[in-house]
């Protein structure tokens, strides 16, 4: 029996401990004001069906303790007194509690401006478009040619509200991220807008919420927010084209890159690869995650990203390029972490 409960006990904490490591993101508790208007209509929903519970649980008790004897022995069940119980309890306090919740559930709803005309601004500062399955992120701050396009992670300035317009390229995804904003869809020929603002400096996680295909599970979106300086050091470094080859083995990867059918699908600014269909790898080198990040950005997950991409995320676009071996393989992985 001890040894069961200690057993239980390990299993209860292994599961915290990889929960907490890969970053639990509690909507209840809340990193910026809209994730805040949630979790306030949330605690009041939750602490209102608790005291529900708690009071029908204790009239269930009450009614199993009082109730002894025949059935013979009870009034009828339409008695003026069981009456009163029906109208009250089963339809005037549920109406009440009911309507309650439906008048905050709109007034919170009012408080996300969804249009143009609400929200008065003009261009939205991020253009985030869903693709099965990534997210692709272009930065619209500046003039056009300071405009800006990576991929599956948003960096944002502590303290301010960016409007983000939504889309998607193909089917419907939806924006989730948990502590800093409800779920919104990206729905095919519709753009959304929200407007996101996080408290702090931080690293939030967000999934795609609305299933999407094989590999709706493996559409990971970060948001980091940055000190306003931090920011615009981002951007700015963002903005720059990709750095040269740092050595010999860099070089040689670049050119295993650019002579492959790498460069007809992803664009590295600043050479011959313009392909549009994966991610913008101007910046690779700098970003947290592969593959939407399923996967932490790291030499050996770039090499088995590269060669067996479709062990790691089957029927995703990237294809597995076993063409890609020994030397070449390592310079070209050398390459990549170098576009920092
Ligand atoms: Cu995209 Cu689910």
């Amino acid at each position: 029996m001890q040894r069961r409960l200690h057993s239980l006990v390990a299993l209860v904490a292994s599961a915290l401990a990889l929960a907490s490591c890969s970053g639990v993101q509690p909507l209840m508790a809340p990193a910026g004001p809209e994730a805040r208007t949630l979790a306030h209509l949330g605690w009041f929903v939750l602490i209102t069906f608790c005291i529900v519970t708690v009071v029908m649980w204790g009239l269930i008790f009450w009614v199993a303790a009082r109730r002894r004897g025949t059935l013979a022995e009870h009034e009828p069940w339409n008695a003026p007194n069981d009456k009163r119980w029906v109208a009250v309890g089963g339809f005037l306090i549920p109406a009440i509690i009911l309507a309650t919740i439906f008048v905050m559930t709109l007034r919170t709803l009012r408080a996300f401006p969804m249009g143009d005309a609400e929200m008065h601004m003009g261009e939205a500062a991020i253009v985030l478009t869903g693709h099965q399955w990534w997210w692709e992120v272009e930065y619209r701050l500046g003039a056009t040619h300071e405009h800006v396009t990576t991929a599956n992670e948003i960096h944002i300035p502590a303290g301010q509200p960016v409007d983000i317009e939504l889309q998607t390229r193909d089917v419907i995804h939806s924006f989730w991220v948990p502590r800093l904003h409800g779920k919104v869809d990206l729905v095919p020929g519709i753009t959304n807008r929200i407007r996101l603002q996080a408290d702090d400096p931080g690293l939030f996680r967000g999934e795609c919420a609305e299933y999407c295909g094989p590999q709706h599970a493996h559409m990971i979106l970060l948001v980091q927010s940055d000190s306003p300086s931090d920011f615009d050091g981002w951007l700015a470094h963002q903005r720059q084209p990709a750095v040269a080859p740092a050595s010999a083995e860099a070089e040689r990867g670049q050119q295993v890159f650019m002579n492959s059918a790498c460069e007809l699908c992803h664009t590295v600014r600043g050479t011959s690869a313009r392909g549009l269909v994966g991610p913008d790898l101007t910046h690779i080198g700098s970003r947290k995650g592969l593959a939407a990040n399923a996967y932490p950005n790291t030499t050996a997950y770039l090499e088995a990203w590269v060669t067996h991409a479709q062990s790691l995320k089957p029927n995703a676009q990237m294809p597995n390029i076993t063409a890609f071996t020994g030397e070449d393989l390592r310079a070209l992985v050398t390459y990549l972490e170098g576009l920092q």
